[in-house]
């Protein structure tokens, strides 16, 4: 598995973490209703992978105790200074969703909010969050996908490597045959715009093979 200091994400998203916030300026106010419907949700141990420059820790409720993870090590400085109102425990840390520290079983939630048009190996991320998940715990994922229109995911497809150099998110993945093919169970899928913004409800499934820890 390759050394997460050599990911293309990290890179791009360090490049990028300066103009993140404004970049994302447009899009991020189309989503924050519909984070803070998600975060809102949260109770006991979360790990948020993917938490970016830190523009969801405000949403979530109180005592929560609360990891959040970032390839980059650049868009979490920015979320550093955005934790002092948290209103539980945090801890934020570089680490890879790809390739997690944490022991099986540490987690009862885990979320993500744009993160898995991101993650270079998706299915391999999926996969370690059904290993930290405990039994019985909960995914929730915000994640926008390519659309089923076959015009729009066509359109999706051809500015996908434009999307990708500038911004770093890959506009055109199925997300939910990733997670499918990570073991993770879906246990509920809705659209949230048309059919390229999805919020999935994930499930721990105890038969999926284990994930290998590079
Ligand atoms: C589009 S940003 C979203 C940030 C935040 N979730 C939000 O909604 O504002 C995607 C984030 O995922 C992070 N990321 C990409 N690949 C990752 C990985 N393998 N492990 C952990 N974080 C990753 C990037 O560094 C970036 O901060």
């Amino acid at each position: 598995m390759m050394n997460f200091k050599e990911d293309p994400a990290r890179e791009r998203y360090d490049r990028n973490a300066w103009c993140f916030d404004f970049q994302d300026s447009l899009f991020g106010q189309l989503l924050a209703k519909k984070k803070h419907e998600m975060i809102k949700q949260t109770k006991g141990t979360v790990l948020e992978v993917g938490v970016g420059t830190g523009k969801s820790l405000s949403h979530y409720p109180k005592g929560v105790e609360l990891v959040g993870i970032d390839i980059s090590p650049k868009m979490l400085a920015r979320a550093e200074a955005r934790a002092k109102d948290f209103p539980g425990r945090l801890t934020l840390k570089v680490a890879d969703v790809q390739s997690l520290e944490f022991p099986d079983n540490s987690f009862d939630m885990v979320v993500t909010s744009c993160v898995f048009c991101s993650v270079t190996d998706p299915v391999q991320g999926f996969r370690e969050i059904n290993r930290v998940l405990k039994s019985g715990g909960v995914g929730l994922h915000l994640e926008h996908v390519r659309s089923k229109h076959p015009l729009i995911g066509k359109i999706m497809d051809i500015l996908n490597p434009l999307v990708v150099r500038m911004a770093g998110a890959n506009i055109n993945r199925d997300t939910a045959e990733n997670i499918r093919k990570s073991g993770l169970r879906i246990l509920e899928e809705k659209d949230l715009l048309s059919d390229i913004l999805k919020l999935f409800k994930t499930g721990k499934n105890e038969n999926a093979s284990k994930s290998v820890r590079g």
